[in-house]
């Protein structure tokens, strides 16, 4: 059979890089450039929370929202704004709305040619088989001036306290609660990105992976 066999296309084997942190440590900027650099798909799995609760604050329910997602909601730039992304720890503390995530997640990270994940649980619950875990994190401080220089930039009218406090309001949220709630798994790999550049971060994260991909 050997001469006349079809040459198959290879499908590239799996490969999960899973990136969690609280908001506005860099894990998009980071995310983004890993799989750009390693030729991965890219899930920013905030977008599935904000995406339900931009439902939930049109009236839907939570659950019902999650159950039903469509991806391509996912592209709405409506999902970039404070007030969604408080929605958006406010519905992520329900445990069946976490459910009716999973398996898109998990699909995703599994799929063939590699994958990066960035949320929260990504590396502790959605794929705790992933083959590289970091943990992207920085100082309350730092981060909210980072969020405050992306709104403005988006032409948002805020100021650097209210964006503290919101900082803060979802770490705590997201820290606190019973269902999946952010920490570094085990075995991830801690960046702290305070006082590192964007450009000092994305070369340290790509050489996890390049490691784990030797
Ligand atoms: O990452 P982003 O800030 O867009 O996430 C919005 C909210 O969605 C977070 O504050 C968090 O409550 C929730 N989230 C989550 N698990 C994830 C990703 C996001 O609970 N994997």
């Amino acid at each position: 059979m050997c001469g006349a066999a079809r040459a198959e296309p290879v499908a590239t084997a799996p490969f999960t890089v899973a990136i969690d942190g609280p908001a506005a440590a860099g894990k998009g900027t980071i995310s983004r450039a890993v799989a750009g650099r390693f030729g991965f798909a890219h899930l920013d799995t905030g977008l599935l929370y904000r995406a339900v609760g931009a439902q939930v604050l049109s009236g839907v329910a939570a659950v019902e929202a999650a159950r039903s997602l469509d991806p391509a909601a996912l592209e709405d730039p409506a999902l970039r704004t404070a007030e969604v992304a408080q929605a958006a720890s406010k519905v992520a503390v329900i445990a069946d709305v976490r459910a009716a995530l999973l398996d898109f997640q998990r699909a995703f990270a599994r799929r063939a040619g590699g994958a990066v994940l960035d949320g929260r649980d990504i590396g502790t619950v959605i794929c705790p088989q992933a083959e590289v875990k970091l943990f992207v994190t920085a100082s309350a401080e730092v981060r909210a001036g980072r969020r405050l220089a992306e709104l403005q930039g988006r032409g948002t009218d805020t100021d650097f306290e209210t964006v503290l406090a919101d900082v803060r309001a979802r770490d705590a949220r997201d820290s606190d609660r019973a269902e999946a709630p952010l920490r570094p798994a085990e075995t991830a790999f801690v960046l702290d990105t305070s006082e590192m550049s964007v450009e000092a971060a994305v070369e340290a994260a790509v050489a996890q992976v390049a490691a784990a991909r030797a």
